[in-house]
Parts: structure tokens; sequence; C-alpha cells
């Protein structure tokens, strides 16, 4: 069975009350049991996890490889500023589907740049928590 990891970065632990006119008002708790349910309904283990820390979700990408087959990646503002990120992603060979809530690229210019889009397999955004959904389903479909 295949393992995915949902991993959430700065802030998202406060959505559902975070400026929800641009993320939503579903809580970050709500988004991870829906990724739970449908990594059931797909036949895939699900493992959901959240940090503000930088180094924190470095220390996740590293820790999922061996032990999950893909990640599905918000990592929030760290998007635009983390060659960390970048680089922990080139370095564990695990394929990477970049997520946001928010369209990024019809929002201010500093969130146009990401630094995981060129070691993603691909990036969904703009279609608030139900993007989770759709990460899931490509992963699933990538993963064969
Ligand atoms: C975000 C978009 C980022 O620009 C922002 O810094 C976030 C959330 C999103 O999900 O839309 O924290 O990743």
């Amino acid at each position: 069975m295949n393992s995915i990891l949902v991993l959430n970065g700065p802030n998202l632990n406060l959505l559902g009350t975070r400026q929800p006119e641009v993320y939503g008002s579903t809580t970050l708790k709500d988004i991870e049991a829906a990724c739970v349910a449908r990594g059931e309904a797909l036949g895939c283990a699900v493992t959901c996890q959240q940090s503000n820390h930088e180094g924190a979700l470095v220390d996740a990408i590293h820790a999922a490889k061996g032990v999950h087959n893909g990640i599905i990646l918000n990592a929030g503002a760290y998007t635009h500023t983390s060659i960390a990120l970048m680089d922990a992603i080139a370095s564990v060979e695990l394929p990477v589907i970049e997520l946001h809530l928010s369209n990024i690229h019809a929002r201010e210019a500093f969130r146009h740049k990401s630094y995981i889009a060129p070691v993603a397999i691909g990036q969904i955004c703009g279609f608030g928590a139900n993007g989770y959904m759709l990460a899931l389903d490509a992963m699933k479909q990538y993963l064969g």
C-alpha cells in the first residue's frame, strides 16, 4: 500500500480563522481528517504533519525517505524563500506535489516565485481545501 505524507508549513495551523476570505473557513484538523478519509478511499495510507519551523519541515522531508512514497507539501510562506526546503526535496528523491489553497499566481508578486516548483512533480493551487483532495488523487495516479 502506498503511503503519502501531507505536510503543512507555517501558519497553516491557523486555518479556519486565518484570513478566511483568502484561505477559506475549513480548519487544518478538518482538512487532515478529509485527507485520511480520501486516502482510505484510494487505498493509500495518509499521514499528516504540520510545523511552523523551517528546520522541522526539512527534518520531516528527510524522515519521509524510506517511509512514505510521496509528499503533498503546502510550505506556506517558505515556498517563496526556502532554498533549504528545495534542497531537502531534491535530496530525498521522493515525488512532491506543491499545494496552495490560494492561487499564488493571482496574488502579490512575491508569491509568484516558488522554490518548491522546480523540484516538484507538479503544483495545485487556487482550489482551497479541495486542493488537498485533488493532490491526493494526482499522487495516487502518479504512484500507480
Ligand atoms: C499558501 C500561500 C502562501 O503564499 C502563504 O504564505 C501561505 C499559504 C496557500 O496555501 O495559499 O501561508 O501556501
